[in-house]
């Protein structure tokens, strides 16, 4: 039968000291959705991204990714065959040209200095450049990357998922510290891109706006627990407010 499901987690918890980070976390995503976590500061978004990234480890529960639990998967690079990172902090090379940050995204495992050896490839370098002008740096490829523009610097993070092409794109707020315009322009191409390669996305956001823009379904979370799970289309507004809804102040006397 052909696998169908990307994602699933198995009853997830992650305790930090005495506070439930997440929560017994049950539900599985489907080959070829974009799904937006949101929520609250401190609800465990990233806990829970890093968890699939294998940066957390759960106290409890499993990952099955791509059909194998999250544990069987042998080396970094088989696992960077099926599942793509793109960090809250990215983690380019600033001093390094654009076009050997795109690379690494080839050699996950490697590193980056041997990916710089790949340049020798004329193949490898090709498909850089392919992925470059797919997100509109074709001009850059040869610029320190320490010297782009935040958006441009998110854009070569997208160039070097396209040269992993992994079967998952996970990101933590991939478009925070971006001006709403670059912001809009980031979330474009990589909804494009994930859509063109058929590719599942998962990524935590703070905007609900573009969380319904460019997602099919929203997955929201508050104190380690899924508060909804929903079609992108049927979140309303009263739904939302709950969810960042402060907890009551005691009234003054
Ligand atoms: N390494 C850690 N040690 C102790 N507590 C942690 C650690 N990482 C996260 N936490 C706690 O776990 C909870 C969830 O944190 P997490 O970073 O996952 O939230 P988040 O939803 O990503 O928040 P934000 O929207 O601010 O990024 C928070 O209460 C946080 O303080
Ligand atoms: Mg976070």
């Amino acid at each position: 039968m052909k696998q169908t499901t990307a994602l699933e987690a198995k009853n997830i918890m992650k305790f930090f000291g005495k506070k439930t980070a997440l929560s017994s976390l049950s539900f599985s995503v489907r080959k070829g959705e974009r799904v937006a976590l949101i929520g609250p500061s401190g609800a465990g978004k990233t806990t829970l991204l890093n968890t699939i990234a294998g940066i957390v480890e759960p106290d409890a529960g499993e990952w099955i990714i791509a059909g194998k639990p999250r544990g069987s998967y042998k080396s970094g690079k088989e696992f960077a065959k099926k599942v793509g990172v793109i960090r809250q902090q990215f983690d380019l090379v600033g001093q390094l040209a654009v076009i050997h940050n795109v690379l690494a995204g080839r050699f996950s495992e490697w590193g980056v200095a041997k990916s710089l050896v790949s340049l020798l490839f004329p193949r490898d370098k090709k498909l850089a450049i392919e992925a470059l002008e797919r997100v509109g740096l074709a001009d850059k490829l040869y610029e320190e990357t320490a010297r782009l523009s935040g958006g441009e610097q998110q854009r070569v993070a997208l160039a070097r998922i396209l040269v992993q092409k992994p079967e998952i794109v996970l990101a933590d707020e991939p478009v925070a510290s971006l001006d709403p315009a670059r912001a809009e322009d980031v979330l474009d191409a990589l909804s494009t891109i994930v859509e063109d390669e058929k590719q599942t996305l998962f990524a935590s956001l703070h905007s609900v706006e573009y969380a319904r823009k460019y997602f099919t379904r929203i997955i929201a979370m508050k104190d380690g627990e899924i508060f909804f799970d929903l079609p992108a289309s049927q979140v309303t507004d009263a739904l939302l407010g709950d969810l960042y809804k402060l907890k009551e102040l005691p009234e003054h006397e």
